[in-house]
């Protein structure tokens, strides 16, 4: 008895690890941002997995978006460069993709070029708050345009509310845990 439920246990988190490993290697392929590129309107409609991976990325955008807000607001710098990093990795993937549907892709480039995405890099470099409203506003944007080419225009963002991570403290002067 003992021994099968170890087993079971066993069984369980290597299903775990396979899974998270299956999840990076797709994630990029089949993020819905990038789907949202490949897919026309003809397409065969996403399977239920797709649909739930595509989903879940947006979820991740979502919540790394929003806690990049809350962390420049409190002025806590490395936190925002760390939620940045992940933004722009959700971005990139956006707009990576296969090259002979570079025409979609154009349009929806296009849109994020129209979002000063360098400018939040500098605000952050210079740990300047005002630049990084304004620069987080044209991000925003930036979101919105894609979401209109994606025929989604009632996925319109706006500036986070809290809480956004519930664990992670934004105060740059706690102290605890030391
Ligand atoms: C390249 C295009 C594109 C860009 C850029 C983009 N999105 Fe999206 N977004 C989509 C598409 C397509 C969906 C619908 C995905 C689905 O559920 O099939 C979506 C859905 C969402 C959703 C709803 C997720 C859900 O199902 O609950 C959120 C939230 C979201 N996006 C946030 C953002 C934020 C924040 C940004 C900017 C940092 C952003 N998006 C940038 C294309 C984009």
């Amino acid at each position: 008895m003992f021994r099968s439920r170890r087993l079971l246990a066993v069984f369980f988190f290597c299903g775990l690890i396979c899974g998270a490993a299956l999840w990076s290697v797709f994630d990029g392929s089949m993020h819905p941002m990038a789907r949202a590129a490949d897919e026309k309107p003809a397409a065969a409609a996403p399977s239920d997995a797709e649909q739930l991976r595509a989903e879940m990325a947006m979820f991740m955008a979502d919540y790394h978006t929003s806690n990049l807000w809350f962390a420049a607001r409190s002025e806590n710098w490395p936190l925002a460069a760390y939620y940045w990093d992940k933004v722009t990795v959700h971005l990139n993937s956006a707009t990576a993709g296969d090259p002979t549907k570079q025409a979609d892709l154009a349009a929806i480039k296009a849109a994020l070029d129209r979002s000063p995405v360098a400018s939040i890099d500098q605000a952050i470099d210079k740990k300047d708050l005002r630049a990084f409203g304004e620069a987080y506003r044209n991000l925003l944007q930036g979101c919105f345009n894609c979401h209109k080419v994606a025929g989604m225009d009632y996925l319109r963002p706006r500036f986070p509310v809290p809480p956004s991570s519930a664990i992670i403290n934004v105060d740059p002067k706690a102290e605890w845990p030391k």
